[in-house]
């Protein structure tokens, strides 16, 4: 047995797959290192033993959209997708132009840009968006003066909701341990506490005990 609530990420990752749906858009808002995209593919694809590959064909139906504004992300998780057996189709901003019909494109697919941009490329595909994940902060090894801020984060959660289907979900990790972060968790807890409680349910897990500002998890679920 895993001890979940000691790995705020694994804590995280193990409520997101509850929520996937087949058929479904799932969109890792922040994909990085490609771990958390890595794993919703394995969660989402991976159904009834359905084989990996480039096909648009899965079981489930489901596509996973990975974005992320570094182009470094996106060749790390391309290149753990890869070694994993997966082979995501990257998006370069031609691909992003072009009108590519939803069913011609691979199950994952991955897009250089900013999560602002969230809405105009969930809406090449036709499909309902059950899951947005966001992983927080700078990429783990890389340059951490790049790093998520308040006020695009913001934008790109309100347009994630504002897409998001009935009982699906938001889930953000948030790291505070860093200025940018600290004002950016405030921000997210400040709008998310007044969501209209007729539409959307909000949770937040806080690791109450530990040292060293934590990271905590921000969960929104649409009830209509
Ligand atoms: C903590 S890392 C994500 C870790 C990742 N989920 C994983 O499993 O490895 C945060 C990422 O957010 C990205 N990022 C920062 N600002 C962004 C933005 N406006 N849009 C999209 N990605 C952004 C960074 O480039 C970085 O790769």
């Amino acid at each position: 047995m895993k001890n979940l609530i000691q790995s705020t990420t694994e804590l995280a990752m193990s409520i997101v797959v509850q929520y996937i749906q087949p058929g479904c858009l799932i969109i890792d808002a922040t994909c990085g290192n490609g771990h958390d995209t890595l794993r919703l593919a394995e969660s989402a694809l991976c159904v009834s033993g359905s084989s990996k590959g480039s096909s648009s064909e899965t079981s489930s139906g489901c596509r996973i959209l990975g974005i992320d504004l570094q182009e470094v992300s996106i060749e790390n998780t391309c290149a753990l997708l890869i070694e994993n057996g997966w082979h995501p189709q990257v998006l370069s901003s031609e691909w992003q132009n072009d009108s590519v019909p939803a069913a011609d494109s691979a199950p994952i697919l991955l897009a250089q840009t900013s999560h602002e941009n969230i809405k105009s490329l969930a809406a090449r595909f036709q499909q309902d968006v059950c899951l947005v994940v966001f992983n927080l902060g700078y990429l783990p090894g890389g340059d951490k003066t790049v790093t998520t801020d308040a006020g695009s984060t913001l934008a790109a959660v309100r347009s994630a909701l504002e897409l998001l289907m009935r009982d699906g979900l938001v889930c953000i990790t948030m790291y505070s341990g860093h200025p940018a972060g600290k004002k950016e968790k405030q921000a997210l807890l400040d709008f998310a506490k007044e969501l209209d409680a007729r539409t959307y349910h909000v949770s937040y897990i806080n690791m109450l005990n530990q040292q060293n500002d934590p990271p905590e998890i921000l969960l929104i679920t649409r009830k209509r």
